[in-house]
């Protein structure tokens, strides 16, 4: 049968292909701004026809009502990532969360750790030859649309597509159903940056060089370090994800990928996020090319880069230099994302660098970032092993090779002056010895 036959014969209404999924199966949604709004809405409309169904999603930019309290019976959520649609039902133990690097998710769904029933995804409508791509999330929406029994697409005419390895095939066999749909792709607007962020980012780019190629996370400190950059020449993306940030850096002539030794001449991602500029930038172009996360994230891929320069973020840093970036204690707020698989990549890679960047304070600086133990709950997401740069609004500190004396003293020089005392009478007492 002709592609184009098998596309008649698997279209169909939402509602019809929402019954493909079964009481007690688990369903794995599409990532972040390419979740398929309108299959999952459907779905959750649909509860009283399902018991049971367990929700594996990661970061979840829509409403995410099968979260809410009053769907307890038909939906489970298991996170891998908690956003802020399902923080409250995983802190109130209504969802679950499963602790795993982002690089080795795709892994979970082949493994038999957790097996896909039904992966809803959204694509873009086929091209000559039959291949819809995934658009702006590639990461591990793919790998599960591929390890899947069934596959539910929503075709929507609206999402960027996008080269590197993105694509389906309507004559997949697993695809059961699809769904034209057609709305505005989910975006994230850019995030306030205040004069700490600023000066975070100005300190982040003094170890940042020409020709070094970077990952950034994301928020407010990755947007703050860009605006710093302009007088970069040829830097590089080899990232997770990327934002606007990147598309005004690209336009002023800072950011070529001309340097990178892997993909030379090319952005490498596998989830995009951000507002309508950056969809059109990517969209058909044949510089951005986006894999699945296994590729991009894992740590042998990122090592190759030479020059790699990773900038995350975290909660808490304590004196050892571990960091906690995705709970306050034992509340779980975030996940661990791609933050250890680049750590560890640049640190392995030729003149790799990491850097956690952080404000020194939180809580309207009511609370310190830099603390003499974490939390009583907090997880270690980035083990003292690995941390390499610290930096705050007050500075750098240079945290691999040094001595666990030495690497407090260098936190204690980069936190807020008002909590400077405390961790000092903290270092006197642990390392027998005058600050
Ligand atoms: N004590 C108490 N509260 C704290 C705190 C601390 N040490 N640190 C942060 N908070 C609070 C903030 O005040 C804020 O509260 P609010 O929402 O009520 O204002 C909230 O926690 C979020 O903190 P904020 O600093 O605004 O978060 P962010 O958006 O800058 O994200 C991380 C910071 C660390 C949570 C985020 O970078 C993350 O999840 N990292 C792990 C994943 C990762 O690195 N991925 C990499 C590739 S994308």
């Amino acid at each position: 049968m002709s592609w184009e036959k098998e596309y008649q014969s698997k279209l169909m209404k939402a509602d019809q292909a929402l019954d493909y999924v079964k009481s007690g199966e688990r369903v794995v949604i599409g990532h972040a701004c390419a979740e398929p709004s309108h299959l999952v809405e459907t779905m959750v409309s649909k509860a009283e026809q399902y018991e049971n169904v367990e929700i594996v999603h990661m970061v979840a930019m829509g409403k995410a009502g099968y979260a809410q309290p009053d769907m307890e019976k038909h939906f489970r959520h298991n996170a891998l990532f908690v956003g802020g649609s399902t923080r409250k039902a995983v802190a109130e133990g209504r969802g679950d969360f499963t602790p795993c690097f982002f690089y080795r998710v795709p892994s979970l769904f082949t493994n038999g750790s957790l097996p896909v029933d039904v992966a809803l995804i959204q694509a873009t409508p086929p091209d000559e030859n039959g291949n819809m791509s995934l658009g702006i999330s590639v990461d591990y929406t793919l790998p599960a649309a591929r390890a899947a029994k069934k596959v539910i697409v929503q075709v929507n005419k609206e999402l960027p597509r996008t080269y590197g390895d993105s694509c389906i095939n309507v004559s997949d066999t697993n695809i059961v159903a699809i769904v034209e749909h057609d709305a505005p792709i989910i975006e994230l607007a850019p995030p306030k940056i205040g004069e700490v962020e600023r000066a975070i980012g100005a300190n982040c780019a003094n170890l940042i060089h020409d020709g070094d190629t970077l990952q950034l996370g994301i928020g407010a400190i990755p947007d703050a370090v860009l605006l710093f950059l302009k007088e970069k020449k040829d830097l590089g993306i080899h990232s997770e994800m990327f934002s606007d940030g990147v598309v005004e850096l690209v336009e002023q002539g800072v950011i070529t990928n001309a340097k990178k030794t892997t993909h030379p001449g090319k952005f490498v991602a596998n989830f995009l996020m951000g507002t309508k500029r950056l969809y059109n930038f990517v969209n058909n172009n044949p510089d951005v090319e986006l894999y699945p996360v296994d590729y991009v994230n894992h740590p042998m891929v990122v090592m190759k880069e030479d020059n790699i320069v990773s900038i995350n973020s975290c909660v808490q840093l304590d004196l050892m230099g571990q960091a906690a970036s995705e709970t306050i204690g034992y509340t779980q707020i975030s996940g661990v994302g791609g933050q250890v698989d680049f750590i560890r990549g640049a640190t392995m890679a030729k003149n790799g660098r990491s850097i956690l960047a952080f404000p020194s304070t939180a809580a309207k600086g009511t609370v310190s970032k830099i603390v003499p133990l974490l939390d009583e709950g907090a997880a270690v997401t980035t083990s003292r092993n690995d941390v390499d740069y610290a930096v705050t609004e007050y500075g750098i500190a240079k945290l691999a090779g040094k001595s666990l004396k030495d690497r407090a003293r260098a936190l204690i020089e980069i936190a807020h002056p008002d909590f400077r005392d405390a961790l000092k009478n903290v270092y006197e007492e642990r390392f027998h010895c005058n600050y």
